[in-house]
């Protein structure tokens, strides 16, 4: 591993925990927001540059070992927003990386590509049983995501790991999250697994950790190399006390998106 890994939206919930995280496992990184990172950390580069700036996504590249593109609306929004910085930011992120000769990808997709695949009658959810299924607008830009992936993978031979990410913050806080919780521990290790994994082309893999009530297969992100080392059920009591046993034939635990499926996340709910 020569250069620095360049993290998109490093100031964000998911980029703070890998500028903390990233550094110990031995990957210098190269930060970039819109807005500047808030202090940065002892031999991190930071740009601040727009990511849907080809030019200046090309720049940051060069000389990077991978890229890591979380940057982007992290939620429902406008059909503008959303295409705009969701799929024109990815584009340019994969197309700097092709530019700038950079060989491997981490893209953050999202569970909510998939967001209206069911709970199977039993046993896991495997990713090659939750096709493009998005839930919402901002699924539709994370299944734009996985296909300009693919794209960069086979026609240009880059290595392009997306990972479909369930809820990365500090603690559970839904009873949903029980099922979907990726700590900031096995965030980190997910993406350091992402980085390092030989040779692996073109991935799609879910990012939750080992959470006792996960129905999301790990099996393809443990291939990689990811191994969780957190389970949200450390904070079932709480949860389930406050709002009660989830229902399972409720579409919010019944599906892959969970409430991005009712109708409170109609985008014409959302404004920019
Ligand atoms: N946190 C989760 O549970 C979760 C789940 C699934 C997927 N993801 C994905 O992971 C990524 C990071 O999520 P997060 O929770 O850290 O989100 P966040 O909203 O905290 O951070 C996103 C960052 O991107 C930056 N950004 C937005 N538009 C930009 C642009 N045009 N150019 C440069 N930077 C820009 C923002 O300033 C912000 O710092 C997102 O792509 C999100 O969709 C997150």
């Amino acid at each position: 591993m020569t250069g620095p890994v360049l993290v998109t939206g490093a100031a964000g919930r998911i980029g703070t925990v890998l500028r903390g995280g990233l550094p110990e496992r031995g990957w210098a990184v190269r930060s970039l927001d819109v807005v500047a990172v808030p202090e940065p950390r002892t031999g991190e580069e930071h740009l601040v540059a727009d990511v849907t700036d080809l030019a200046a996504m090309t720049d940051a590249a060069r000389g990077a070992s991978a890229v890591v593109h979380l940057a982007g609306i992290s939620g429902e929004s406008t059909w503008a927003a959303i295409s705009h910085a969701n799929i024109e930011g990815t584009y340019c992120a994969l197309e700097a990386a092709r530019r700038a000769g950079v060989g491997r990808v981490v893209l953050a997709s999202s569970n909510h590509a998939s967001g209206y695949t069911e709970r199977p009658a039993d046993g896991l959810l495997r990713e090659a049983d939750a096709p493009p299924r998005p839930d919402t607008y901002y699924g539709v830009s994370k299944v734009a995501m996985e296909a300009l992936g693919s794209l960069y993978a086979d026609r240009y031979g880059l290595d392009v790991v997306c990972l479909r990410i369930g809820s990365a913050f500090a603690e559970p806080t839904t009873t949903r999250q029980l099922s979907t919780w990726l700590s900031p521990a096995d965030t980190v290790a997910l993406v350091d697994a992402a980085l390092r994994a030989p040779s692996p082309g073109f991935r799609v893999v879910w990012g939750v950790s080992d959470n006792t009530r996960r129905w999301w297969d790990l099996s393809a992100a443990e291939a990689l190399g990811y191994r969780s080392t957190d389970d949200a059920e450390g904070h079932a009591a709480a949860l389930v006390a406050a709002h009660g046993e989830p229902d399972l034939a409720d579409p919010v635990h019944r599906r892959v998106g969970g409430e991005y499926t009712t109708a409170d996340f109609d985008a014409e709910n959302f404004t920019a």
